[in-house]
């Protein structure tokens, strides 16, 4: 659908729970020919060994010994998707030694073909920094819960658009609120909120910021 600009291309896309960067990550890279990883999965791909090992989420050293051996190719979204697993991989992702471990998994996983879309909560302020393009979604959090809302309900899922709410907003407090990489917008992100754009729109913004930064590129 479109030109492959001749450098790798490198996409940060960050933003908090449930804004729809995964969708539109996932859109990004069918659309541009690029691979794609989910961080999200990793961090929760750790919680998920932690939990079905009977360890306790504030063991750091069973979190940083499952840190290491998590492989990028055996991310299964439908298992790691649930928010009990969610929930456990905020809890887990304030370790600095868990976060070391599974960004140096993510940078090879971006350095180690021709460019990449990562999206996740620090992506262009930690782990591509240098990032050809970066986008910060969001999105209202009761926009966000709404959307998440609507998910559950029609998967059969009990809780109720309050009950959503209360753990996104408990998430984004302790995602923006850790000290070690906190969720915040990169300098030189272009902020995209998506509380009023359905995701054909947001892709479409999201395209015309990349094929800007292509052709920027492409001159320097
Ligand atoms: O994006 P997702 O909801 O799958 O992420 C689960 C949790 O993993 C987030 O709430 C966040 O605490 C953590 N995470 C992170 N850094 C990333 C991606 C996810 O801290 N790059």
């Amino acid at each position: 659908m479109f030109e492959k600009p001749g450098r790798p291309l490198t996409i940060a896309i960050d933003g908090p729970a449930a804004s729809g960067k995964g969708t539109l990550a996932r859109q990004i890279a069918a659309a541009y020919g690029l691979r794609h990883l989910d961080t999200g999965l990793t961090y929760r791909a750790v919680a998920k060994a932690l939990i079905d090992a009977g360890a306790a989420l504030e063991d750091v050293a069973a979190a940083e010994r499952a840190a290491a051996v998590v492989d990028l190719g055996s991310l299964d979204r439908a298992v790691l998707s649930n928010h009990v697993i969610g929930e456990a991989a905020s809890r887990i992702a304030v370790m600095p030694g868990v976060r070391r471990a599974l960004v140096e998994a993510q940078r090879r996983f971006a350095q180690s073909g021709e460019g990449a879309v990562l999206d996740g909560r620090d992506i262009g302020t930690v782990v591509l920094r240098d990032a050809a393009v970066k986008l910060y979604v969001t999105a209202s959090p009761q926009a966000r819960a709404a959307r998440r809302h609507a998910e559950i309900a029609a998967a059969g899922g009990p809780e109720t658009l309050a009950d959503v709410l209360a753990d996104i907003e408990r998430r984004d407090a302790r995602d923006m609120g850790r000290a070690d990489s906190p969720l915040k917008p990169a300098p030189d992100a272009h902020l995209l909120d998506t509380s009023e754009l359905d995701i054909q729109a947001a892709f479409r913004a999201a395209c015309g910021l990349i094929e800007q930064a292509s052709s920027d590129r492409e001159r320097m």
